[in-house]
């Protein structure tokens, strides 16, 4: 039993399905304990057709803060008082803010990868970008690069049609080059600076596998991103350096979307020395 939980200890949580891997315990844990405050971080699995049930029992509860993860981050949009801009663009929350007319929906994937970027020198301003995939993570990426003014956006996906509406929803709200095209054109591509890759394809267990095994694809650009970060070095990754790229994985992005998050419940900034801490502690 944790014997630091009592009366004053204020519940934040975790809403998906599965929800058995994930790390963010981890993570809302340990920052809860190094700053020293009384909070206590659960995964809740909620099954189909329980989601409305589970955000107003949450908020009959007073639980302060949730993150949503996969199948809900969508779907809980209709859920909330008021959603950020950037969720609004992204259309997907991962993040619910407790107040007393209901819950606020914020998106802090982007903020996370976007820190990680610049953590790690890698500039999306001016860049020509190449998003590998047009899921809901594709999503979120491509709205940071069109916000942070990147020169361009190429989007590749197996299914054509859905790299193209994500072009056309990017563009509906910034003024950016964009294009689409399919998995197997990559040869029709033109140098650029960064590609990120966004699909599951890689994942552990199935770490041989990679979204791109055109080997000239591997001459065209510089920096290689993967929002994988397990394996902490995927195949496409792996391909990369081979080909003398800087790389970067999804461990930053992970760890800096639950900070952001962090910070939004509490209304605080986490000093630099605690996340460095939390971040070793959880690394090792
Ligand atoms: P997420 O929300 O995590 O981004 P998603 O919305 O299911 O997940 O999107 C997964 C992405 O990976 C999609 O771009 C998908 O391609 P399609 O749009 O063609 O479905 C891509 N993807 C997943 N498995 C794939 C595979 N085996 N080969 C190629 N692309 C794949």
């Amino acid at each position: 039993m944790n014997q630091n939980i009592n009366g004053n200890t204020k519940v934040l949580g975790l809403i998906g399905n599965p929800i058995e891997h994930t790390i963010s315990p981890s993570i809302h844990n340990l920052l809860a304990t190094k700053l020293n405050m009384n909070y206590v971080y659960v995964p809740f699995k909620v099954d189909d057709g329980m989601l409305d049930k589970a955000i107003e029992g949450a908020r009959a509860l007073n639980i302060q803060g949730l993150n949503i993860t996969v199948p809900y981050k969508e779907q809980v949009m209709d859920n909330l008082i008021k959603i950020t801009p950037l969720a609004e663009q992204i259309g997907a929350v991962n993040t619910l803010k407790y107040t007393e007319s209901g819950y606020v929906g914020y998106n802090t994937d982007a903020e996370g990868l976007n820190i990680s970027l610049i953590n790690n020198s890698i500039q999306l301003k001016n860049s020509k970008i190449v998003i590998i995939g047009a899921g809901g993570a594709a999503k979120a990426v491509g709205m940071l690069c069109a916000r942070e003014k990147c020169k361009k956006i190429t989007i590749i996906n197996r299914t054509v049609i859905k790299g193209e509406i994500l072009a056309n929803n990017i563009r509906q709200y910034y003024d950016v080059e964009t294009e689409a095209l399919g998995l197997d054109e990559i040869h029709k591509i033109s140098p650029f600076d960064i590609a990120i890759q966004t699909t599951p394809i890689g994942m552990s267990p199935n770490v041989h596998d990679n979204p791109v095994k055109n080997d000239d694809f591997y001459k065209k650009f510089h920096i290689a991103v993967d929002l994988i970060y397990n394996p902490s070095k995927t195949k496409f990754l792996v391909e990369a350096e081979r080909n003398g790229m800087k790389i970067l994985n999804g461990f930053q992005m992970l760890f800096y979307q639950g900070v952001k998050a962090y910070e939004i419940w509490n209304d605080i900034s986490i000093p630099e020395e605690i996340l460095k801490e939390v971040m070793t502690d959880l690394i090792n």
